[in-house]
């Protein structure tokens, strides 16, 4: 699950404040919470805005009205920036990247992000494109299916809980997220108890990971990153969840022993208890950052 609200704010401008400040790439600005943040803090800089999903950009346009031209934003996937003309890479100085889900995309998107809204199932972020969450449950072959729940939602009875799903579609299509959240506390025997995780947040997360193909060419998208940056420059990954951060450690890990990068300690960093206190989903959070060399 991904927090509702911008996370360790402190952390990524603590990482951001020993770079030279000149111009910041937001990879996933979302609402523009952490974007705005950045051009607080650092008043003479410029901010490159980035997004896949059109809704999120059109918000984010509206609440950093006030900043101006100090920001231009790009509609793609981060990882096709380096196919846009026109972006200054021998000024960047700090790069954020913070995937996963918005605030908006949670509650009010209505494409079924959440198994706590009730909406069509859908979790395409970049809207419209590519195959939709209901294609997967509704179409995909209980092998598929089952693939999907245990390689990116780590579930234990993967293959029964693809066999379940299948059973129920002879019934009727499964349409909304509340009809596959039903579907998986039935299959969990799910009864709610303080500290413990709801079983659907693992179903989603598999699904929306799959749709969204959040893990493809992240690791190539750094590599690269790090070629184009110049010396200095700050790269800032926040992960919240074990397959993305296993994937940053290694690309990270990767570049610090060719020489390319240096890690910055403490390696990674984790909100504050406070922080978790005021903002739960937080809690899952982990930023990891490099420095070019
Ligand atoms: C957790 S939110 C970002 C919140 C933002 N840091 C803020 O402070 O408001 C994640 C955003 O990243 C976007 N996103 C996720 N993966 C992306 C990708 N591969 N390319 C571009 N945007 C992406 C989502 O559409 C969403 O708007």
């Amino acid at each position: 699950m991904n927090s509702h609200y911008p996370v360790m704010n402190n952390e990524v401008i603590s990482v951001l404040r020993d770079s030279d400040g000149d111009l910041f790439l937001d990879c996933t600005v979302g609402m523009g919470g952490h974007a705005s943040l950045i051009l607080d803090e650092f008043p003479g800089s410029e901010l490159i805005a980035i997004d896949a999903d059109s809704e999120s950009i059109e918000m984010a346009k509206v609440n950093m009205a006030s900043y101006g031209d100090r920001v231009r934003f790009i509609l793609t996937r981060f990882t096709r920036i380096f196919e846009i003309d026109g972006v200054e890479w021998d000024r960047i100085s700090g790069v954020l990247v913070d995937p996963g889900l918005s605030v908006y995309q949670i509650k009010s998107s209505g494409r079924g992000f959440s198994h706590s809204e009730d909406s069509r199932l859908d979790m395409r972020k970049e809207i419209g494109k590519g195959i939709s969450a209901h294609e997967v449950v509704n179409k995909f072959t209980e092998k598929e299916l089952s693939e999907i729940f245990e390689k990116y939602g780590e579930i234990r009875n993967a293959k029964g809980f693809a066999k379940r799903i299948i059973e129920r579609r002879l019934f009727g299509a499964i349409d909304t997220s509340e009809q596959l959240r039903k579907i998986t506390e039935d299959f969990f025997g799910w009864r709610p108890k303080r500290g413990r995780t709801h079983p659907a947040a693992r179903v989603f997360q598999a699904l929306r990971i799959y749709v969204n193909d959040e893990l493809g060419g992240i690791s190539e998208f750094i590599e690269t990153l790090s070629g184009n940056l110049k010396k200095g420059a700050r790269i800032v990954f926040l992960t919240f969840h074990s397959l993305e951060d296993r994937m940053i450690k290694e690309v990270f890990r990767k570049l610090k022993n060719s020489g390319i990068a240096e890690l910055i300690k403490p390696f990674p960093m984790k909100p504050t208890d406070e922080e978790v206190m005021l903002n739960n989903p937080s809690r899952s959070a982990k930023l990891r950052a490099v420095e070019i060399l």
